[in-house]
């Protein structure tokens, strides 16, 4: 459920009108809604509910200052996977005792910055960066709070580009040598095992994954607590998937998701600690954009955007389907043109959609793609050097810019030319 509705005819983030956003700002924006993205992250928390938990949001999904305070204020703690993002959790008010460090090449500068500034706990991925980060902490006199992400193995049933728990993915330990390396991070005077860690992948429309995962964890916990260790936490990562598409069958609820953790691992008395990404943010975010012309080829019907795939990368890199729908309303029954949707960057690549019924767009017309909150903004680049797409938050009746467009200027002052020339 989101809070994007229309109202007499006109879509609405909450109480803001698209179009009143669209005049103030232009086109292209992204625009978050705050009711939404506090209701999923509610969704998560309840879910975990009588276990002891955190949910670090995963802020690769979308990690602007605004949207971070947002759900740090609901106490969220966050997943970061480098020292850009670490930066943004602490700018954004996060403590350091909730922020967890993932990613599978932390360089020695992050470790630093991040045993400086306060961790929750480095989720580590293999033995060299062991090694590392008992170096660093070390340097620094102090111990290194770690879980291992072990690699379990397991089919996550999900796009090739977004799975990380099979054996051939570039992620975590094999569960196989996970005794091993456990015993070596025991060894280590710069290092604390706290628990262990596992993520699967993104976009999870099915439990089952989850569920053999979870189970893999469960006897890894016991058995490193039968040599000696001491596992006090459970990181289980991300991953649980939105529905792209209205009316398709939608994917499991967050209650699901808790329950299942509860079932299988609520008895190892451990923290719980969750890193939804996606679902807290992606159906909490549009990207508006308007028809710049509307064209007919020799048997296509194009329409032409000011978005394009520099600002929602999805659909060009992982062939992804959001939903696109005009800012008007449709007049129920209309007749509709099957559109290939395009934007104006100078590659076919370049499309959102092919065929995509729509009825008949002129110029100037606003159109919104819903589900793009998640991967989206944080996907964007200046491709085309077209400015980097800005970022609107939508709270009741009021909106904010929390990411401005920057002018041409100042993208052209972040170039040298260097004293030869
Ligand atoms: N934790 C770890 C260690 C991760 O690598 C990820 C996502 C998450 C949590 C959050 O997963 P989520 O709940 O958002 O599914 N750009 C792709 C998605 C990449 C996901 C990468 N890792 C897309 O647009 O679909």
């Amino acid at each position: 459920m989101d809070h994007f509705l229309y109202r007499d005819g006109i879509l609405h983030a909450e109480d803001v009108a698209i179009p009143d956003i669209a005049a103030t700002i232009g086109t292209p924006f992204y625009v978050y809604s705050t009711a939404t993205l506090t209701r999923h992250f509610r969704l998560f928390d309840e879910a975990l509910d009588g276990l002891p938990h955190l949910v670090c949001y995963a802020m690769k999904a979308a990690s602007n200052l605004a949207i971070l305070k947002t759900l740090g204020d609901l106490g969220a703690g966050m997943d970061v996977v480098s020292g850009g993002e670490y930066a943004r959790a602490k700018a954004a008010g996060i403590p350091g005792d909730r922020i967890v460090f993932s990613g599978v090449g932390k360089t020695r500068i992050e470790m630093r910055e991040a045993l400086v500034g306060g961790i929750r706990q480095f989720n580590v991925e293999s033995e060299p960066e062991l090694q590392a980060l008992n170096e660093v902490a070390l340097s620094l006199g102090t111990k290194a709070p770690i879980a291992i992400r072990v690699n379990p193995d397991v089919d996550a049933r999900t796009h090739a580009k977004i799975a990380t728990g099979k054996s051939e993915n570039k992620f975590g330990i094999p569960i196989s040598r996970a005794r091993a390396v456990y015993a070596e991070a025991a060894a280590l005077p710069g290092i604390r095992v706290m628990g262990i860690d596992v993520h699967i992948g993104s976009q999870l429309t099915d439990l089952a994954p989850y569920r053999a995962a979870f189970e893999k964890v469960g006897e890894l916990t016991d058995q490193l607590r039968a040599d000696g260790h001491e596992i006090s936490r459970l990181d289980l990562g991300g991953g649980l998937g939105i529905p792209y598409t209205q009316g398709n069958a939608a994917p499991p609820l967050p209650l699901e998701y808790g329950n299942l953790i509860k079932e299988v691992l609520g008895d190892k008395g451990c923290e719980i600690e969750i890193e939804p990404g996606r679902l807290v943010v992606g159906n909490a975010g549009l990207l508006v954009s308007s028809v710049i012309y509307a064209k007919s080829g020799e048997d296509r019907d194009f329409l032409i955007l000011d978005a394009a795939m520099n600002d929602l990368l999805r659909p060009a890199m992982y062939d992804a389907h959001h939903d696109i729908v005009p800012v008007v309303e449709p007049v129920p029954g209309v007749d509709r043109i099957a559109y290939d949707v395009v934007g104006p960057v100078c590659e076919s690549g370049d499309t959102f959609a092919r065929g995509r019924p729509l009825p008949r767009l002129s110029p100037e017309d606003l159109v919104a793609f819903r589900s793009a909150g998640a991967y989206g903004a944080v996907m964007a680049s200046e491709y085309n050097s077209r400015p980097l797409v800005p970022e609107i938050l939508v709270n009741g009746d009021q909106f904010a810019v929390i990411r401005a467009r920057p002018s041409f200027d100042e993208m052209l002052n972040r170039d040298t030319i260097p004293s030869w020339l």
